[in-house]
């Protein structure tokens, strides 16, 4: 049985064929896919578009979704094996997944880090956990890769360029500012789609502090292997613009300071010349735009950026969608 918790653990090939399905979608809203069907969306995090478009997606394929909060409106849950459950928690997720797992068909995930040591959320305990007790098919639905995201992304790329074929292109994933340390996901994320796409892709960030896990820069690596392009890191602002054809911006938590957000927060706060602007956008070859919202205006990038038509992320939110619905659709059809 395949889960969908990485792009990685999918082939090029079914990649494309998730993508060429979410397109489909994109023109034929309604399905029976998913007739009679039904899936748990747990959410230990807060989400607009994610359970906004699972929800919708089900619906349209004739299926249903449940969303399930733990510790909100579902029992708080123990992940730790052999614990004496003494604390808060009031189930363990041995018997939640596998409860879950004969009521629905799909159980979708969303559980950011907790931030207090990486070494700890680099493990996605809790949708490690799910996949392992879960005798039905598991989606990421953000933890410490955001896949369905990248997904939505590398579509959104497509239409842009009105080409399947991304190599060629220089992407840009830039660190931005943000009075807050976030979550890496989504940066993982677009590293590991972008390099599978075999784009020429600069990673530009303030400085080594705020390199991603090794795990994430090797899955770029290895992509570039595989797949052709490039992949580079840069400090340089300038450099990394210039003739870029894709920006990607996202804030995050620098790994050294893991934990110790209090220290971060001065080093952070000296790099908020990092937002994009049309200054910035103007040293590229008319690069399009994206972020993966929600995005803080005038913070990570200015209005003038958000509201012109390189901007594509209302399209790649659009896109959340079609590819979940892919996603969905892919995983049930498999043969049990
Ligand atoms: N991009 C994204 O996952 O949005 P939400 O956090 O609103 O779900």
């Amino acid at each position: 049985m395949k889960h969908f918790l990485n792009t990685q653990d999918w082939s090029r090939t079914e990649l494309d064929g998730l993508l060429a399905e979410a397109a489909r979608f994109k023109r034929r809203r309604l399905g029976d896919e998913l007739e009679g069907r039904s899936i748990a969306l747990v959410f230990f995090n807060s989400s607009m578009r994610t359970r906004t478009s699972f929800e919708l997606g089900a619906f349209q394929l004739g299926g249903h979704a449940i969303v399930l909060q733990p510790g909100k409106d579902a029992w708080p849950i123990e992940f730790e094996l052999g614990t004496v459950m003494e604390g808060d928690t009031e189930e363990h997720i041995a018997e939640v997944a596998r409860v879950l797992a004969r009521y629905v068909d799909l159980i979708g995930v969303r559980a950011f880090p907790k931030f207090v040591d990486w070494s700890v959320d680099r493990q996605d305990r809790v949708l490690q956990s799910f996949a392992r007790y879960s005798t039905v098919p598991v989606i990421n639905m953000e933890t410490i890769t955001h896949p369905c995201q990248e997904l939505a992304h590398a579509l959104a790329l497509r239409e842009h360029f009105g080409s399947d074929d991304l190599r060629g292109r220089k992407y840009v994933l830039t660190w931005t500012y943000h009075p807050k340390a976030l979550n890496t996901a989504v940066a993982n994320s677009a590293l590991t789609i972008a390099t599978r796409m075999g784009m020429d892709v600069t990673l530009l960030c303030p400085n080594e502090d705020y390199l991603l896990d090794e795990r994430y820069l090797g899955w770029a690596r290895d992509n570039v292997a595989e797949n052709g392009g490039s992949f580079s890191v840069s400090h340089d602002i300038d450099s990394a613009y210039a003739g870029a054809h894709a920006v990607y911006a996202k804030s995050w938590g620098a790994l050294p300071y893991f934990g110790d957000w209090e220290r971060e927060k001065p080093v952070r706060d000296r790099y908020r010349h990092f937002i994009v602007d049309e200054a910035k956008m103007a040293m590229t070859d008319n690069a399009v735009f994206s972020h993966c919202l929600p995005l803080r205006r005038n913070v990570k990038a200015t209005d003038a950026v958000m509201d012109s038509p390189a901007c594509i992320a209302i399209d790649e939110a659009e896109n959340r969608l079609h590819v979940q619905k892919a996603v969905m659709a892919a995983l049930i059809a498999q043969p049990s």
